[in-house]
């Protein structure tokens, strides 16, 4: 369109997707400096900094979780929070180092509110995930990751459609037009959220079993 570079060039207006904002050639380093910039939807405001997926461009493994949290927020790092300890603590468990792996988000910036002195995550609506999908995209596309790890139905629904439902699929490896293998299982936040210490062990198992099979499953 004519007209597209000036609205490009407008940093305040909003865009209704990150597509416009994404590199004429892809590679992670590119991909990482061009996300600082994205307007694709209004959660720009309200955050610190894009918190784009880091790890290796060779990794065989991704892991997608939601949006990032306070301290992903703060540091500019996914997966740096209480939740990100507990998640890198069960890809140990199951064979795999952080080091090894790509890490992102479905949705690269934090959205939160207020509760007292404390930023609380939000879950992100469908238009958000939908606007800041096209940075996952191409983060698949650079890294080819032979499997990919949904935590989360939010994840799972990102890469697949928004019918997903994880209690029916947690666990299974699926393929999909992404990648070899796809497999969703709980996101580490919901063991932390789990009423009880029975719960909370159950789900951190789950997590471990399947991360079991996804490391498998990449070599
Ligand atoms: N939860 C997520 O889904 N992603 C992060 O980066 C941190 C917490
Ligand atoms: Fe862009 Fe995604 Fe951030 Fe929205 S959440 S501004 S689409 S990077």
């Amino acid at each position: 369109m004519r007209f597209a570079s000036l609205s490009r060039a407008d940093p305040t207006k909003l865009h209704d997707s990150a597509i416009q904002f994404l590199p004429s050639h892809f590679s992670l380093k590119s991909l990482r400096e061009s996300a600082q910039g994205c307007r694709g939807c209004e959660l720009f405001r309200h955050a610190t900094q894009t918190v784009f997926g880091s790890g290796p461009a060779q990794a065989r493994l991704m892991i997608i979780g939601e949006v990032p949290g306070d301290q992903e927020d703060r540091q500019g790092k996914p997966f740096v929070g209480p939740a990100g300890k507990l998640l890198v603590q069960c890809l140990e468990a199951a064979g795999a180092a952080r080091s090894e792996v790509y890490l992102t988000n479905a949705v690269k910036h934090f959205k939160w509110e207020q509760r007292g002195k404390r930023r609380l995550h939000t879950k992100p609506s469908m238009r958000e995930i939908r606007a800041c999908r096209p940075w996952l995209e191409a983060e698949i596309e650079v890294v080819r990751p032979r499997t990919i790890v949904c935590l989360g139905a939010t994840a799972a629904q990102t890469v697949f459609d928004r019918n997903f439902r994880l209690t029916q699929h947690l666990g299974k490896l699926m393929s999909s037009p992404l990648a070899h293998f796809v497999i969703a299982t709980y996101h580490p936040s919901s063991a932390l959220r789990a009423p009880d210490l029975a719960e909370r062990h159950r789900i951190k198992n789950r997590l471990i079993h399947d991360l079991k099979i996804a490391v498998k499953s990449a070599k």
